[in-house]
């Protein structure tokens, strides 16, 4: 086990040049299963969750290797349905190989995955939308069998939430199911399209993506590409919100702006200043973060969920009052305490968490509960006066590439250490 051991107080200053997405590439490694030949995957992160994807294709007979950022994958020589309870514990987005699985054979079996940490994550619409495209599923002791004798075919979904897994796994059965598929009140992050846009490069005919309309004509064969995964937003908006919470500039390269239309003008109205060049991102802090009006997570394009810890983070060292309401997932402030042990003032109630913004964190040992939440006690680390530890941070192994280098670079005094 590993820790961050973090001496706060540094205003970060210089270039981070940010990371391909993992809530893209994932789903885009299921979607190898579908294609003929080889798929060459460019700016992939170097992401536990990405590592443990890669074993799951390597497991079902796939060859797939990744040389720094690039990942090669050949689904030729797939000889396996299944998906051990092993490698479905590991990655708990793993349901998304479900609706490729079923699309390439048209039977698999693997786990229901977990909750996590953010609380129960059911999946009654990813398998009422496969059994209306021809599955039979059955649920036993744990573990999902479906099977589609006749293949898959399409089907008119109505989704009750713009659910981004349950959107993706609907797209994966799809593309070379018989017929065409209407997602209605489908998912619309910029995932969402990035998976799309991959999906028409391998031969798909995909429409309505980015809307809440998806219309999926089924087609036979898909080919492999060549395909750059897009930089990973809430990365992003985590390293821009490191320099605005220590008062400093970074400069990010490798960025889509337009991705982050939904984050930037909230940073900006903390009074950061933020300017843009193409694919680079300039931010400039002020001396004090200003507090926010009331932010309510939603799907997209409203506030995401997954920026919800990083802005608390910065919130409790703003002037003022914020409030917070995580309208997503149950369970998604167990961030919060953590912060209360360095100093913050956060009041939750039910869904809603009140933040009053304190003159200076201190430093704590603190343990990361979650991904974005482990994300969120760095940032809040990198403001206070002294050391913080931060520990279980393979939580955010699975969702930031070596943070503890790129921050580093940027001036903060952190480090990696082995809990002795
Ligand atoms: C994806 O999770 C992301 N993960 C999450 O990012 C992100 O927070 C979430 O979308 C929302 O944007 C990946 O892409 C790998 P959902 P997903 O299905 O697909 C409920 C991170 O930090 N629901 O849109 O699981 C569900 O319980 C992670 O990178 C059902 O009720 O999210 C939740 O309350 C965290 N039934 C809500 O919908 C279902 O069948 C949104 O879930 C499916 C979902």
């Amino acid at each position: 086990m590993q820790k961050l051991v973090i001496t706060g107080g540094i205003p970060l200053e210089g270039t981070v040049v940010l990371h391909g997405a993992k809530n893209s590439v994932l789903p885009i490694l299921a979607a190898s299963l579908l294609c003929q030949g080889e798929t060459v995957l460019e700016n992939c992160p170097r992401l536990t969750d990405v590592f443990a994807a890669c074993r799951i294709l390597t497991d079902l007979g796939c060859r797939c290797h990744m040389k720094e950022h690039t990942a090669v994958i050949s689904a030729d020589g797939m000889c396996c349905e299944e998906i051990p309870e092993r490698l479905m514990q590991e990655m708990r987005s793993s349901i998304i190989f479900l609706g490729a699985l079923l699309g390439r054979c048209g039977v698999c079996h693997l786990s229901y995955p977990g909750g996590c940490e953010l609380g129960p994550r059911p999946i009654d619409m990813h398998l009422d939308a496969l059994r209306k495209m021809g599955a039979e599923i059955v649920q036993n002791g744990g573990r999902l069998h479906c099977c589609a004798a006749g293949g898959l075919h399409g089907a008119k979904v109505h989704l009750k939430y713009p659910s981004v897994g349950a959107t993706e796994n609907i797209m994966l059965a799809a593309v070379r199911a018989k017929g065409t598929t209407y997602i209605y009140n489908a998912a619309r992050e910029p995932e969402i399209c990035d998976l799309a846009a991959f999906l028409r490069q391998c031969g798909a005919e995909i429409h309505g993506d980015g809307g809440d309309t998806l219309v999926i004509h089924g087609v036979s064969v898909l080919h492999g590409t060549v395909y750059r995964i897009m930089p990973d937003r809430i990365a992003g908006i985590t390293y821009l919100a490191a320099a605005a919470i220590t008062g400093g500039t970074v400069q990010m390269k490798q960025t889509e702006p337009a991705q982050m239309e939904n984050l930037l003008p909230v940073l900006e109205q903390t009074g950061c200043r933020i300017d843009i060049a193409d694919k680079t991102l300039y931010l400039h802090a002020p001396v004090k973060l200003r507090a926010l009006p009331p932010i309510r997570t939603m799907p997209h394009p409203g506030f995401p969920t997954d920026a919800q810890p990083i802005f608390m983070a910065l919130m409790t060292c703003a002037d003022g009052v914020s409030v917070f309401e995580e309208t997503v997932f149950e369970n998604r402030y167990r961030h919060v305490d953590a912060l209360l042990k360095m100093g913050a003032e956060i009041y939750v109630s039910g869904q809603t968490a009140v933040v009053k913004g304190v003159r200076q964190l201190s430093g704590a040992p603190v343990r990361a509960t979650d991904l974005r939440g482990g994300a969120a006690m760095v940032l809040a680390g990198l403001a206070a006066q002294g050391v913080t530890e931060v520990t279980q941070i393979f939580h955010m192994d699975r969702g930031y590439e070596t943070m503890e280098t790129v921050l580093s670079g940027l001036g903060a005094s952190i480090k990696r250490e082995n809990l002795e």
